[in-house]
């Protein structure tokens, strides 16, 4: 028996063939929501909420009270991570996270630690409550950043079209930038572990910026350390990773421990199902196409569903979703896949 009343989401993760396909959105605890805006702007920002365990668990559940979602994702940033090991950011209104030290030199790196435990009380807090309150209705997500993501914003200082300054140093001190990465990495295995200890069901590993490496440095920097993350916490709860844009690598990371890839909207269906051997896809609808109405995004919708087929899937967007979106564009497309049965 399972101790959830809705646990879609963790059989397919297995692979397990469900009655219907569950569905979640990347971003769903956020802008969208009026609800959620109007406890952010009760308090003093951003931070503060992610640090306040009893209001990250709130806006937590509301897109699943709201929106009828069949997973909770833990309302926090991947930037904690940095921060914790000793380097703070900012987030500023309508440019997002910036660090005013940034990691440029062995100096720099000296300066940091791997995280611990207690650095990262008020994540494990806030889990600890949402899967009080959630009380089985639906599994929770843990995340982090992929190492190779956070070792973006921690040499950049900010977000990046080219990110140019981080991939320097990959190729012009390489032995400095794997310093930093296994430093991340070692701070993100206690991290995630935390999470799951705290009570979440499923993590998910962002890397955002994969697409701007080639397919041999991708190789060289970013899966080196994700299977180090994955065969860590094998055998604790299923593992998702969601290399944005890395499409070129869906068959090296089809290769490590984990049990779900995340898929863009860039990527035909059928190229990722041939290179993901049995590992459950989830994805990967345009963003965009929730400004549709809502007649079309149901038509996309059920497109992109038929040509999962029955290959194990959870359903989300390709990327999060934009601040600006109707929360009932959302509910069309969350209401769309959960009435979709495949022949
Ligand atoms: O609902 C959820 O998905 C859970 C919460 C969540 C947030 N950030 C909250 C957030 C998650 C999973 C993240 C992950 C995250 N954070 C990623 C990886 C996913 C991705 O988008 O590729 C990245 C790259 C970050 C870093 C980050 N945080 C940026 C670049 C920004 C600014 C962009 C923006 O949308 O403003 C943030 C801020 C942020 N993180 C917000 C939220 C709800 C918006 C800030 C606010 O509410 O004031």
């Amino acid at each position: 028996m399972s101790k959830f009343k809705n646990d879609l989401i963790l059989r397919a993760a297995r692979g397990e063939k469900t009655e219907r396909t569950p569905v979640w959105l990347m971003r769903q605890a956020g802008r969208i929501l009026p609800e959620y805006r109007a406890v952010r702007a009760s308090l003093s920002g951003f931070k503060e909420l992610v640090e306040t365990p009893e209001r990250a668990a709130e806006v937590t559940i509301q897109p699943v009270d709201l929106l009828g979602v069949d997973a909770a994702i833990i309302f926090s940033d991947i930037l904690v991570i940095p921060e914790a090991m000793g380097l703070s950011y900012e987030m500023v209104e309508k440019k997002g996270p910036v660090f005013p030290e940034k990691i440029r030199s062995e100096k720099d790196i000296d300066q940091l630690h791997i995280a611990q435990p207690d650095e990262l009380t008020y994540v494990y807090q806030a889990i600890d409550l949402t899967v009080k309150d959630l009380d089985g209705r639906v599994p929770l997500i843990g995340f982090a950043g992929a190492p190779f993501t956070i070792f973006c914003y921690m040499v950049e200082g900010s977000g990046s079209k080219t990110f140019s300054k981080a991939r320097e140093m990959l190729y012009a001190r390489p032995e400095l930038a794997h310093r930093l990465m296994q430093m991340i990495t070692d701070s993100t295995i206690g991290y995630l572990k935390g999470q799951i200890e705290a009570g979440a069901n499923l993590v998910q590993v962002f890397d955002s910026w994969a697409a701007i490496l080639s397919k041999s440095i991708y190789r060289e920097f970013s899966i080196p350390y994700l299977k180090q993350i994955c065969d860590a916490l094998d055998g604790m709860v299923p593992v998702t990773l969601f290399a944005k844009g890395a499409n070129f690598s869906i068959d090296d990371l089809a290769a490590l421990n984990c049990r779900t890839i995340g898929l863009d909207w860039n990527v035909p269906v059928d190229f990722a199902k041939a290179n993901a051997g049995d590992k459950t896809l989830q994805g990967n609808l345009d963003p965009a196409v929730l400004y549709a109405s809502g007649r079309d995004i149901a038509k996309h919708t059920e497109k992109m569903l038929a040509a999962f087929g029955n290959h194990p899937h959870i359903a989300n967007l390709g990327h999060g979703v934009y601040p600006d979106m109707k929360p009932d564009a959302v509910r069309t497309f969350v209401n769309t896949v959960k009435e979709y049965r495949h022949e």
